[in-house]
């Protein structure tokens, strides 16, 4: 086994490139349109009490682990959960760590080219002269492979390509390329978020138009930071919250525990795993939610907002809205909303390419190239079908499967490890070694067991979310003879098909279409077992090789 010196060049380094980790497209694409979807003042409440209980004790189960590890030399969640147990089982466990980020990058690098493609039709003025219809088909023609961007067809498998190349040229140069990104990014991207939150908090009912005379952007502020406590015990808000934080701090993926096994020895947790955290929530909380909808809500109204919110309208309508505010700032604000886009995107995509790239040098030796271009074959292989299949719902079932629930899954599993396995006592004093703030004692409760009783609580409501979202009437339901009736939303009800099979009776014209959806659904899920087992393998293989190693 090669044993590896690398660690992070300073601590301003390490700070930006983990909070760089954090803050992604999640932070302005995800958060605001989570928000909206769950009723603005009503998400609020339930996302800060699951940052606070759920969150932050993952940061610090994460940081800990992740260095207890590489103290060890091993920088990946195979072999960072295996030295933590005597058991053989939880370097299987650890694949997630490894898996997980792979199958996210695929199509995160993919969202991530379209910003990069979007920066340069803002520059050259793609759509200034386009009305709202237009810019809308514009996307929706590019993601369908259709429309001849430029006259070059499958422009964005091209796109895709340059933007992992540019991925992969990062990551080759390592730790310290790594930093530098973070250094210039971050700022970057807090000044241009700055620039369009500015507008989105000062534009008020400036550009109400005879279409939608009542448009305010203090109508969609309002929205998101009145709190409501109407739908506080719903727990569909609840999951909604969960899976944001975990989305949006990168916990449950396993390249926290990768950047962190490469602190020193007695180097902080405590204090820095907080300042990356709060940074993260400080760009999404303040910046995240002062743009898209704001914005949107300046120009259509909160209603349109409402009605619209989803993950397209950051590329469908943003671009129309700039142009309305003059082709000079337009492009400003183009550039800057595309441009934040991309630096809070590579950012992050590094940061999966890193427990593969650790994995390889530990394990089998691999230098930094070849770990960054294996890692970059895996992404296009994975990542290509997303592409192609995309109306059908192939990056759909990756963001599910891999970005959604295998989060959930590993951060209650590495937890029991932690906490339980490890024990809280001996992990108490890892977090607490070398820290340079003292942590709340109450912390050492909340870990081992309020934020693993939750974690499973998220899980089977996940798993079996009735119909409907009603627990109240299901559970009556059940007293009633009437039987556990499923929500197609229910992640049984997805592991079956039976939500787009639901979809299918209730528009039997687009039959058809559902088919086609249910055949990619199934083979994106062959192909996420395919790349898991992939790992799975290799992980086995490491094993032999370092049994036959000691043996010598
Ligand atoms: N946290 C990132 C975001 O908000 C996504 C991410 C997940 C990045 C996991 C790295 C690892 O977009």
């Amino acid at each position: 086994m090669v044993k590896q010196n690398d660690s992070w060049g300073s601590r301003t380094g390490l700070i930006l490139a983990m909070a760089g980790n954090a803050v992604g497209l999640g932070n302005f694409l995800r958060f605001p349109v989570q928000a909206v979807q769950n009723g603005g003042g009503t998400f609020i409440i339930p996302y800060l009490v699951c940052f606070v209980v759920m969150g932050i004790p993952l940061l610090f189960t994460e940081w800990s682990i992740g260095r207890f590890g590489g103290k060890r030399g091993n920088h990946s969640t195979p072999y960072i959960l295996d030295s933590m147990s005597k058991s053989v089982w939880w370097k299987y466990i650890g694949v997630f760590g490894i898996f997980t980020n792979i199958a996210v990058v695929a199509y995160y690098t993919y969202i991530e080219s379209w910003t990069f493609l979007y920066v340069i039709h803002t520059v050259i003025g793609t759509f200034t002269q386009m009305s709202q219809a237009e810019v809308s088909s514009f996307f929706v023609q590019y993601v369908n492979l259709n429309g001849s961007n430029f006259g070059i067809p499958y422009l964005p498998v091209l796109v895709y390509i340059l933007v992992l190349g540019i991925n992969i040229y990062i990551l080759s140069t390592g730790l310290g390329g790594i930093e530098k990104v973070a250094k210039i990014g971050m700022p970057l991207l807090i000044l241009f978020g700055a620039v369009l939150a500015y507008k989105g908090w000062t534009m008020g009912a400036e550009n109400a138009s005879a279409a939608f005379p009542e448009a305010n952007a203090w109508d969609g502020i309002n929205f998101l930071w009145t709190p409501q406590f109407n739908s506080l015990l719903d727990p569909k808000v609840w999951l909604a919250a969960a899976g944001q934080i975990f989305f949006t701090l990168s916990v449950g993926m396993g390249s926290i525990q990768c950047y962190a096994s490469y602190l020193k020895e007695n180097e902080d947790i405590a204090l820095n795993s907080l300042t990356s955290g709060f940074t993260n929530e400080f760009v999404e909380i303040v910046l995240g939610s002062a743009i898209v909808i704001p914005i949107a809500a300046g120009f259509l109204g909160l209603d349109w907002v409402i009605e619209n919110a989803g993950f397209g309208m950051a590329f469908q309508t943003m671009p129309y809205l700039f142009m309305q505010w003059g082709e000079v700032f337009g492009a400003i604000a183009g550039i800057c909303w595309f441009g934040l886009l991309f630096f809070a995107g590579i950012t992050s995509s590094l940061a999966m390419g890193t427990p593969w790239m650790g994995f390889m040098q530990d394990e089998f030796g691999w230098g930094k190239a070849k770990g960054a271009v294996s890692f970059g074959i895996l992404a296009f292989v994975m990542g290509l079908p997303t592409i192609l299949f995309y109306q059908y719902g192939y990056f759909d079932e990756y963001d599910y499967w891999a970005g959604t629930v295998s989060l959930v899954v590993f951060a209650l599993l590495e937890m029991i490890l932690f906490t339980w396995v490890f024990g809280m006592d001996k992990g108490w004093s890892e977090l607490n070694r070398g820290a340079d703030i003292r942590i709340p004692e109450v912390f050492k409760w909340i870990m081992k067991y309020i934020t693993p009783l939750l974690l499973l609580l998220v899980l089977t409501s996940a798993l079996i979310t009735p119909q409907g979202n009603d627990w109240v009437g299901a559970v009556s339901g059940l007293f009633d003879g009437v039987g556990w009736k499923l929500d197609s939303g229910s992640l049984i009800s997805k592991l079956t098909h039976d939500d787009l099979k639901l979809l299918q009776l209730n528009d039997p014209q687009n039959g058809e279409i559902y088919e086609k959806k249910i055949f990619f659904s199934t083979l994106a899920r062959v192909q996420l077992l395919a790349l898991f087992l992939f790992i799975v393998s290799l992980v086995w293989y490491s094993g032999i090789k370092r049994k036959s190693i000691s043996h010598e």
